[in-house]
C-alpha cells in the first residue's frame, strides 16, 4: 500500500494529549497541508488561526462552555495547539472548503506522528458576543465564521485503527 493510503487508513481522532507543545516546524508543515487543500474555484478563502498557550486556550474553552451552557465542557482534550479554520460567512462553499483543509491537516499531523481531532463547537456560536470578542482578539476577521478546528498534540493514548466500511461503497 502507498504511504498516503496507509496514512489515511491509520489516522484516528485523538482525545487525550500530553502537555508538551508541538515543534514550530511541524506546525508549519501542518498549516502548509491546510493551505494546499483544494477550494471551490480555487478561491483559497480559508484562514488558519493558531491558538497556543494555556491562558488563550482556557479563555476560549471557558467562553464556549458558557455559550453552549455546559459548565463541564472540557475540550480541547488538553491539546496544546488549536487551529481554527474560518472563512467568510457569506461564502456559500465555506463549509466544504474548511473541511478539506482540516482533513489535510489531520493527515499531515498523523504523518508527523502527532494526534489530532476535529473540534466542532464553535460552528454555530461565533457571533455570540463573548465568543466573537475572543475570536477578534485572536485574529479571526469579523466577517468570518469558524467552521471547524483542529486540536493537535502528542497523543497521550494509543489509538487502534479498527475500521472497515466497504459496505458504504456501491458500484452502480
Ligand atoms: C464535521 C465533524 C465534526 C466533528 N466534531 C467533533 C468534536 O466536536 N469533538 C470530537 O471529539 N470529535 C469530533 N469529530 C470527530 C469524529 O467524532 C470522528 O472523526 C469519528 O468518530 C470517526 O473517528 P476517527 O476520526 O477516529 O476515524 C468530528 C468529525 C467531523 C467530520
Amino acid at each position: 500500500m502507498s504511504q498516503v493510503l496507509e496514512n489515511i487508513k491509520t489516522r484516528r481522532s485523538v482525545r487525550s494529549y500530553q502537555d508538551a507543545q508541538i515543534p514550530r516546524e511541524q506546525l508549519e508543515q501542518i498549516l502548509t497541508a491546510g493551505l494546499y487543500a483544494p477550494s471551490a474555484k480555487n478561491s483559497q478563502l480559508c484562514q488558519f488561526t493558531v491558538v497556543q498557550g494555556k491562558e488563550k486556550l482556557e479563555a476560549l474553552r471557558d467562553a464556549i462552555a458558557k455559550a453552549i451552557h455546559n459548565p463541564d465542557y472540557h475540550h480541547f482534550y488538553n491539546a496544546p495547539t488549536l487551529v481554527m479554520v474560518s472563512a467568510p460567512k457569506d461564502y456559500p462553499l465555506a463549509v466544504p472548503d474548511c473541511a478539506v483543509a482540516l482533513e489535510n491537516m489531520f493527515l499531515a499531523a498523523h504523518d508527523l506522528k502527532l494526534g489530532s481531532v476535529w473540534i466542532n463547537q464553535l460552528g454555530g456560536i461565533c457571533d455570540q458576543p463573548e465568543i466573537r470578542s475572543i475570536l477578534t482578539k485572536y485574529g479571526v476577521p469579523e466577517s468570518h465564521n469558524v467552521y471547524g478546528c483542529a486540536a493537535i498534540g502528542y497523543p497521550a493514548v494509543e489509538i487502534a485503527p479498527d475500521r472497515e466500511n466497504r459496505d458504504k461503497v456501491v458500484f452502480a
